[in-house]
């Protein structure tokens, strides 16, 4: 799960996404691993898109049969920004960062009020099942301990 997590956007770098154009978030990125001896991190992957919360029967389809670890990696999204934030400061963030107009083009249709109330309603219900799955609640979610020092090696290399 930590390695889908990891991955899940990896077709969002450029050197990745050539090579995954043709195939929507996410499954770019299932793809990819698949291709090099990794197919079974792509069901955990595919699903993550906030986008995909907004095909009302895709979600029903996808929230029915969703491994933990899918919806995991599908709830992370929604709470992990550069830092752990609620759902209702990432869902903000992400309506700053794509206006209405941006967001209808991402998403190949249009994001009215209703369909926005219907992604958040979505991301709830994601929300909800993980927190049941793992007896925690939403205030209680932290990043794993490995996570900083991963971060500050990232930032800053081995000090
Ligand atoms: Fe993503």
């Amino acid at each position: 799960m930590e390695a889908a997590a990891l991955l899940h956007d990896v077709d969002k770098l450029a050197a990745v996404r050539p090579a995954v154009a043709d195939l929507a978030h996410g499954s770019g990125s299932a793809e990819w691993l698949a291709l090099r001896g990794h197919p079974e991190l792509g069901e955990a992957i595919v699903g993550h898109p906030v986008s995909r919360l907004a095909d009302g029967s895709w979600f029903d389809g996808w929230f029915a049969r969703a491994s933990i670890e899918a919806l995991i990696v599908s709830y992370a999204d929604k709470r992990a920004g550069q830092k752990l934030e609620s759902m209702a400061e990432r869902f903000a963030s992400w309506e700053r960062r794509y206006p209405p107009a941006e967001r209808a083009a991402r998403a190949r249709g249009t994001w009215s009020p209703e369909t926005l109330a219907a992604v958040r309603r979505r991301a709830e219900s994601i929300e909800a099942r993980v927190c049941d799955l793992l007896r925690v609640a939403p205030t209680d979610v932290r990043r794993l301990e490995w996570t900083s020092r991963a971060f500050r090696f990232a930032r800053e290399g081995l000090t």
